[in-house]
């Protein structure tokens, strides 16, 4: 079969661009810890008082390990506000109770859909102390702009 030179140049410009897509796909992924947020489960977003949902907060599972159970609804996170030491590795479930939110952690890779009714997965190891502003980047009606949280990473004193 005849190929036409222009036409067998842009095949293999074409198959270099996906090696170089996929190459960047996988180092964001295992160089730079970039995860997409899994989905978890399901709860039922009109009730979430069987849930580990009824008391959004956080909880020390060990040393260095925590969760924290974050909830969504127009316009605020609840808890607004989440304290935990550096170091310690988050591991951060979260679901909505009424429309589509979006939990964007800034200056980290945090970044995940708020769905009503899923509840979403996603950990981060936060080793910089210091205030993370939190915002939502889904537009979830007037109060959008003001759907803001953070997190704070205290300083692990020395002994
Ligand atoms: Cu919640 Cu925008």
């Amino acid at each position: 079969m005849h190929v036409h030179r222009y036409e067998q140049a842009w095949f293999y410009f074409t198959l270099g661009l996906l090696i170089v897509f996929f190459s960047a796909v996988m180092t964001a992924a295992l160089a730079f810890g970039v995860n997409v947020p899994s989905p978890q489960g399901v709860v039922n977003p009109n009730d979430l008082s069987t849930t580990d949902f009824a008391e959004p907060g956080v909880r020390q599972l060990s040393d260095t390990v925590y969760e924290a159970y974050v909830v969504g609804r127009m316009w605020q996170w609840d808890p607004a506000e989440i304290r935990i030491p550096a170091g310690a590795h988050l591991k951060l479930y979260i679901t909505s109770s009424d429309v589509q939110h979006g939990f964007k952690v800034m200056g980290t890779s945090l970044n995940i859909m708020v769905v009503p009714g899923q509840v979403s997965l996603a950990t981060h190891t936060f080793d910089e102390p210091g205030e993370y502003l939190v915002i939502c980047h889904e537009y979830c009606g007037i109060g959008h702009p003001q759907m803001s949280a953070k997190i704070i990473v205290e300083p692990v004193q020395e002994p």
